[in-house]
């Protein structure tokens, strides 16, 4: 009888406040994993900086923490074949050829030091902020890397002459990743994938390659720019450390890799993740959907070089999770974000306030930033449970706002939507969800989605476990410990109510600071 090896993938997925490195079996079983948590460096109102030494250090930890675990598991590292990289995607990474050192820090993709930048970048084409929307499949704003790069070369120096010189090397989170994991000055990749490109607003959906136009528009040189590359390839191998000689494939934006993780691989179907914000992604398959009610056209993953692409239509909101860590760090309404819950389940309602964390401006389908975060309908009775129920509504309300824009650019209703990230863990949340949109939210049990996506995707690479992501039944045995479905428990009549009450406090956030 012959025993077969038992194999792992690890996927190592840097987010907005920390990275975790997760180990994963054939039915995503999340074996053992490793956090730490970085820096976020807030200079003025509205800046969001983080070290690029932070994030390549905890990539390094994250992976060292893995492999202490791995003896007590009974797993070898020859178990793992493989290791993928998913990543928050709008933060613009510079650093230079010639040192490897970073050029500035990071500029997090909250961030919007830029508006004036994007303001003038808009009265440069009779299209204003649809510029390059036809193209890229977004309109302009401070919240994608190409605006964050274009306001650095104005602003710094360092960055200026290095573009100049093309000592300037220009990436997203998994760039930097990647070329620091495979040897960094000592032969390093440097490679972005579609969806981290589709970020940028300097690459053409329907190429999928740098486009010359948007790079003019910008100012920007193709020389500082990563090569493109799928989803699902092998991209090379780790050149030191703990997992050094182990072929790195899948490499994938974490919103994109919710889709996937998700298994939202058909046509039609549609995630929510509720990280530090909140993104909608939902499958429009091999066709580029142009959106007329603010939703951004983004691609979806590419399995293979040689594979057909899969686009799709996001909702981003910008605000969600961290408005919890909002007030339990700033506000102090809370010691621990989970405290939440016990708060806002004291009140059956939010007594007729609303709460518009616009603090990045407000993004999808708005994309006002200009909005800032409000809150109204506030009376002598109101406490703080009616803050934290209400902190919680507003991101299900956003999250509705994007699904109504989704039905009409897409002219589907859902009726389900499955959801994945930090806050799903809050069942009322998760209620309150079901009850502002009037369809069944579906949890399932394992929500590690980002992380299990970009580990699909390095399966596919590698022809692990027989996953083919044009077949969906490849993935029968994947992630199937269960879900909680949540059904709306409310009528239309009280919906209605509370939407019109929403709409009517965006309308008081947006365009504050005009
Ligand atoms: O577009 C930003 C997104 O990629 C960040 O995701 O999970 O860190 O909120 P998250």
């Amino acid at each position: 009888m012959t025993v077969t090896k038992k194999e792992y993938i690890l996927a190592v997925d840097v987010g907005t406040t920390s990275t975790r490195a997760i180990l994963f079996d054939e039915t995503a079983e999340a074996i053992t994993t490793s956090q730490t948590e970085y820096d976020q460096i807030y200079p003025h109102p509205g800046w969001h900086e983080q070290r690029l030494d932070d994030l390549i250090g905890t990539v390094n930890a994250c992976l060292e923490g893995v492999a202490e675990k791995l003896p007590g598991l009974g797993i070898s590292k020859s178990d793992i074949p493989v290791i993928s990289i998913t990543n928050q995607r709008e933060t613009a990474c510079v650093w230079s050829r010639s040192t490897g050192k970073q050029l500035f820090n990071a500029i997090a993709w909250p961030d919007t030091r830029n508006t004036v930048t994007v303001r003038q970048l808009s009265y440069k084409s009779p299209k204003g902020l649809d510029a390059l929307k036809e193209k890229t499949g977004l309109p302009l704003s401070t919240y994608f890397s190409g605006t964050k790069l274009r306001w650095m070369l104005d602003h710094i120096a360092e960055v200026q002459e290095a573009h100049e010189k093309d000592d300037l090397m220009f990436g997203t989170v998994e760039s930097w990743v990647l070329w620091n994991l495979t040897g960094g000055l000592d032969g390093g990749l440097h490679y972005t994938d579609i969806t981290n490109a589709s970020r940028t607003m300097f690459m053409s959906l329907k190429e999928l390659a740098w486009d010359k136009d948007c790079l003019e528009f910008f100012g920007v040189k193709e020389s500082c720019l990563p090569k493109i590359v799928s989803n699902a390839e092998v991209y090379g191998k780790i050149k030191s450390g703990p997992f050094a000689g182990t072929p790195i494939a899948g490499m994938i934006g974490d919103q994109q890799a919710a889709l996937v993780g998700n298994k939202c691989i058909e046509l039609g179907s549609a995630k929510n993740t509720y990280g530090t914000g909140a993104f909608m992604l939902f499958n429009t398959g091999e066709e580029i959907v142009p959106s007329n009610y603010g939703l951004l056209t983004t691609t979806g993953y590419r399995a293979g070089p040689k594979a057909t692409p899969v686009y799709a239509l996001e909702g981003s909101i910008a605000v969600a999770g961290s408005s919890v860590k909002w007030l339990r760090d700033q506000m102090g309404l809370i010691q621990e974000t989970t405290e939440i819950n016990g708060l806002a389940e004291k009140v059956k309602d939010t007594g007729g306030m609303y709460f518009v964390p616009a603090f990045s401006g407000l993004f999808a389908p708005y994309w006002d930033d200009t909005a800032a975060g409000t809150v109204v309908g506030m009376t002598a009775y109101t406490n703080k449970s009616h803050m934290a129920r209400a902190t919680l509504e507003a991101t299900c309300f956003q999250t509705r706002a994007i699904l109504e824009a989704m039905a009409k650019d897409s002219k589907k209703r859902l009726q389900v939507l499955r959801v994945d990230g930090g806050m799903t863990n809050s069942d009322i949340c998760m209620q309150l969800q079901a009850d502002i949109l009037g369809i069944e939210v579906e949890r399932p049990v394992m929500r590690e989605s980002t992380a299990l996506g970009s580990a699909i995707c390095a399966g596919v690479a590698m022809g692990l476990f027989g996953w083919d992501l044009s077949k969906p039944e490849t993935l029968a045995k994947v992630n199937v410990t269960g879900k909680t479905t949540f059904k709306p428990e409310n009528d239309e009549a009280d919906r209605a109510k509370r939407w019109k009450g929403w709409e009517k406090a965006v309308s008081r956030a947006r365009h504050w600071n005009d």
